[in-house]
């Protein structure tokens, strides 16, 4: 049954008219959109190469069928840097040489991204390890991904300190009547 699906990836309004309804978020983001950072690994669910945020929440795209996606918000790994800077995670995977042939990195990076927006890792390198344990590195790159994820736990926290510090200074200036 053709359909037409309605998907913002990375800020985009796309229409896909889909001639039969099977399709995985995963094949009409690369075949569909041509966005070809998202990999293609193991097609079912075991590999996490393929990992994206759907509404913020990081998913194998490969086990999504992209009918239900309708109307959703995709983040891929193209859309994550912003004004020309690389995301914090990004960053810190290149810094701590978190890769070997690159094949897994987008995908370890967008659930790096998500693991981190869940809030539960405190940044404790074990939590880190199981919060990850679904994206599997065929070059053991392992422990350069902790590390960098770990890395880019203390970057958003001192970026995020660094605001709240920001914020405080502005409200302290509107309190005594200065400009902000
Ligand atoms: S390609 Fe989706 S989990 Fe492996
Ligand atoms: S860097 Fe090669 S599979 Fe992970």
């Amino acid at each position: 049954m053709p359909l037409t699906l309605h998907l913002t990836v990375n800020g985009e309004a796309h229409r896909v008219d889909l001639t039969d309804p099977r399709p995985t978020l995963l094949d009409v983001l690369r075949e569909r959109i041509g966005l070809t950072g998202t990999k293609k690994g193991c097609d079912r669910g075991q590999c996490g190469a393929c990992t994206v945020l759907l509404d913020g929440q990081r998913v194998n795209s490969c086990l999504v069928l992209a009918a239900s996606a309708d109307g959703a918000e995709v983040t891929t790994i193209e859309g994550l840097s912003a004004d020309g800077a690389l995301h914090p995670v990004q960053a810190a995977f290149i810094e701590n040489d978190a890769f070997q042939c690159g094949f897994c990195t987008p995908g370890q990076v967008m659930s790096a991204v998500g693991l981190l927006a869940e809030g539960e890792t405190g940044g404790d390198p074990e939590r880190i390890r199981e919060g990850m344990s679904g994206n599997l590195c065929r070059c053991a790159a392992y422990p350069g991904i902790t590390a960098a994820v770990m890395d880019a736990f203390a970057r958003m926290e001192a970026a995020e300190g660094e605001r709240a510090d920001d914020r405080a200074r502005t409200e302290d200036r509107a309190r005594q009547g200065e400009p902000a």
